[in-house]
């Protein structure tokens, strides 16, 4: 019997990257692949790459540069380049660094065994198609990793919306959703293997349509048919458009019991000119009004947001009316960022503002966004929460979790297992944790 193969794969980017990392273990676990956490070891490295913002794709190459020390000590070691980087750059990357193997897009990657076996006889190996097959469907029987109570579950691929800085549309294709009896199914299997919560993943997740017993189902109807699942305790999806947070989505979240009240509704700015020139399809009053309506359904959901400054053509009032925003809807947690221009992408051709400005209004947005997290942990003190115990914390017998609103929560219980769901009474806020105790 051969000695297994190691394989050390580093993902960047979105839950979805995380998602297609373990695909593509399992798609290479049948090539007699092994993970490993160390890349001094390996005998192949793939990173799994993101290509949103500027930093995020040249952080690759400076990465591929350090591996070149080892690929020189180890003459049959195998780079390759996976993700949206690989999609956008494809052919590219191997000239610009020679060392790669092979490259592959995120719509082909249970294509990985032919292309394992071609870069094993020394020559490139390069996939950057949309095929026709269902890498999903190619990839199922793969024996599975081990499980966490906790798991990604991709429904939905790939965005048609085409906003002006993004190259989400691009790197991942069009909007595809996977039908619902294959997600049933991944679902069960997953809960059969420990799982307890499962996150729905798409670009574009509340656009969920996926072929249905007799039609196609909404994202809402999916989450009623997971609530059936017995043993899956809780659901969470992201991430959403808020031009798709349809009237069923919005009552699963006052009716549904396993749906957790946490939403990811990115908004990108306050003021509607600067939307409009994002091509969003929505204005800020549009989206307070969604706002006003989930509140309505579930009255203490925790809601996180995307932001983006210094947008093209963002005037000092722009940025006043996205401040502005903030204060009104009250982020529990938020990701917000610097425009960065992305060749290809319409807003790529326009003016761009002064980058100092940007910087500087990145950081009064961070801080209005951080110190609403800090309002909003701070009133957790004394609430009870239900924490699903994901892992054991730094100290000794520190266990660390999750409550139904996604925030970290530290617990000092010898008795306490990972996959445990217990009551918790919250007793201090830190800067991105809660601690609390065991009530039951
Ligand atoms: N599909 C999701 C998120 C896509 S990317 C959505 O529509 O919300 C995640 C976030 O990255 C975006 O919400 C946006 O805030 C940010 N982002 C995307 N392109 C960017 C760019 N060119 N510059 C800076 N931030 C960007
Ligand atoms: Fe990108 Fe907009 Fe699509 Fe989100 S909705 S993935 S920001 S194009
Ligand atoms: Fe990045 Fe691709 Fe996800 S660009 S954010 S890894 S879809």
């Amino acid at each position: 019997m051969t000695a297994s193969k190691k394989l050390f794969i580093k993902t960047y980017g979105c839950q979805m990257n995380v998602y297609d990392s373990e695909r593509m273990a399992e798609a290479l676990g049948g090539q007699g692949y092994v993970e490993t956490n160390s890349a001094d070891d390996a005998d192949m490295i793939l990173l799994n790459t993101c290509h949103i913002r500027e930093k995020a794709a040249e952080k690759i190459y400076s990465e591929l540069g350090r591996f070149k020390g080892l690929k020189a000590a180890k003459q049959d070691l195998k780079i390759g380049v996976a993700g949206c980087v690989a999609q956008a750059e494809g052919a590219e990357i191997i000239r610009r660094q020679p060392m790669v193997d092979l490259v592959v897009g995120p719509q082909s990657y249970h294509r990985l065994p032919e292309m394992e076996a071609k870069i094993r006889t020394g020559e490139k190996a390069l996939d950057t198609d949309f095929p026709e097959e269902d890498k999903f469907e190619k990839l199922k029987n793969r024996p599975k990793t081990a499980r966490g109570p906790t798991a990604f579950l991709t429904v939905q691929e790939g965005c048609d919306k085409f906003c002006a800085f993004c190259v989400v549309p691009y790197t991942r294709g069009v909007e595809v959703s996977r039908p619902v009896d294959r997600v049933l199914a991944e679902a069960q299997n997953l809960v059969e293997r420990g799982v307890r919560e499962i996150t729905l993943l798409g670009q574009n997740v509340n656009a969920y349509h996926g072929a249905g017993p007799d039609s196609d189902w909404t994202l809402a109807q999916l989450i009623w048919g997971l609530e059936k699942v017995d043993g899956l305790e809780r659901i969470r999806f992201t991430t959403s458009h808020p031009n798709d947070m349809s009237d069923d989505l919005i009552a699963a979240h006052g009716d549904c019991a396993k749906l957790m009240p946490y939403l990811h509704l990115p908004v990108q700015s306050g003021s509607d000119k600067i939307l409009k020139r994002m091509n969003r399809s929505h204005t800020a009053e549009s989206y307070l009004k969604v706002i006003e309506r989930i509140r309505a359904a579930r009255p203490d959901i925790l809601l996180s947001g995307d932001f983006i400054v210094g947008f093209p053509e963002e005037t000092e009032e722009d940025f006043q009316a996205t401040l502005d925003l903030i204060e009104e809807v009250r982020y529990g947690t938020a990701y917000s960022f610097k425009y960065s221009t992305r060749p290809g992408t319409p807003a790529a051709e326009r003016a761009q503002i002064d980058p100092d400005v940007a910087s500087e209004r990145l950081q009064r947005l961070q801080a209005l966004l951080t110190q609403q997290q800090h309002q909003i942990q701070d009133e957790m003190i004394g609430r009870d929460v239900s924490v699903l115990i994901e892992r054991t914390g730094r100290l000794p017998g520190q266990m660390v979790g999750k409550s139904e609103y996604l925030h970290s929560v530290h617990i000092q219980d010898a008795e306490a297992q990972i996959g445990d769901i217990k009551q918790v009474r919250i007793i201090s806020s830190s800067t991105n944790s809660l601690a609390g105790q065991i009530i039951s």
